[in-house]
């Protein structure tokens, strides 16, 4: 991740200068950034002058020598507690007072992360996605003791080099993988009950409700579909499987107060009269555009036969 992130930070026109756990491994990640920056540029994926930036990424030998003069400290050590605290203690001793320090963690609780900075209010969770270079999401997961204008920071630097970031919550998995394990809790259940192979599940998802994701979330997809129809869904899969599908709460009120979703106005979203109107088409348009896209980009055909 840290290479990947690295490659994102250069090619965005940003100084950076790279460490890893020894002089040689630093060597030889500075070695694979370039690799994978002209492998990218000869791919068509990155300008020419992607790779002049790689090659001029720094390297430190330790991690003093490599955020002494930084305004922000990105952590990408693997998910090991003990490790994070030697390094993030480190970082928060060497770096200048004002630099800003984030974490890539995946999953450590960002409030117990804070504990091992130095003033934490310059301290904030920065969950990316793989591959960085290309995914344009990322999580800004703040600490009970991070500062307001650090989080205001962060997210216009990330817009600034073309990210999509946001402020979530510090709860288990924060939001992007908890939605993804209970997604691929339920696929691989799908799998082990017999109802589809793992190649099926991959198509149903992919094909059918997964085409939205690219353009709505789950709150604009059900507010489409009609929040009583959601309702009534929830119900029927609750009989079949059990209290995990039980409606919650918020939704069956908003159903009884009539906001079933965009054909009333509201409901999850408000919509104005002018915005119900445009949406459908506006949807249909980015539909055929990305099965345009798929045309022209097919499937991966990697995987196949297997199963649990
Ligand atoms: N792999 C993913 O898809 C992914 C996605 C999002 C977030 N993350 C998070 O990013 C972090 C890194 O994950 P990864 O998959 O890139 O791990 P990785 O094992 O591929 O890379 C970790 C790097 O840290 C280096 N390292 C180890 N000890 C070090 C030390 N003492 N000082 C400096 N560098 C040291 C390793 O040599 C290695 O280059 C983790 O917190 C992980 O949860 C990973």
């Amino acid at each position: 991740m840290g290479l990947g992130v690295a490659e994102c930070f250069a090619a965005a026109g940003i100084e950076v200068i790279l460490t890893d756990a020894t002089p040689e491994l630093t060597r030889e990640a500075k070695e694979r950034l370039v690799r994978r920056a002209r492998g990218h540029a000869d791919a068509g994926l990155l300008a020419e002058s992607a790779v002049g930036r790689a090659e001029a990424v720094e390297t430190a030998d330790d991690v003093a020598g490599t955020v002494a003069s930084a305004d922000l400290v990105f952590e990408a050590v693997p998910e090991d507690i003990g490790l994070k605290q030697e390094i993030l203690g480190a970082c928060s001793a060497a770096a200048p007072r004002d630099a800003v320090i984030v974490s890539n963690t995946s999953s450590l609780p960002i409030n117990d992360l804070s504990e091992f900075v130095g003033w934490p209010g310059r301290f904030c969770g920065m969950h990316w996605f793989n591959p960085p270079e290309w995914t344009p999401g990322v999580e800004i997961i703040p600490a009970a003791a991070t500062a307001p204008e650090v989080v205001g920071w962060l997210v216009e630097f990330l817009r600034a080099i073309g990210k999509r970031p946001a402020v979530v919550g510090d709860g288990p998995g924060f939001v992007a993988n908890r939605i993804q394990n209970a997604l691929f809790l339920e696929a691989v259940r799908c799998v082990e009950e017999g109802l589809a192979s793992p190649q099926e599940v991959d198509e149903v998802v992919r094909s059918c409700f997964g085409f939205r994701l690219p353009f709505f979330g789950p709150f604009q997809i059900s507010d489409m579909a009609g929040l009583d129809v959601y309702e009534n869904v929830l119900d029927v899969l609750k009989e079949g499987l059990g209290e995990r599908f039980e409606a919650p709460q918020s939704l069956r009120k908003l159903v009884e107060e009539g906001r079933t979703g965009t054909k009333s106005g509201a409901g999850f979203l408000q919509y104005t009269e002018d915005e119900q109107e445009r949406l459908l088409i506006e949807r249909d348009r980015r539909y055929a555009a990305l099965n345009g896209l798929l045309a022209d980009l097919p499937p991966v055909d990697a995987g196949s036969g297997g199963g649990p």
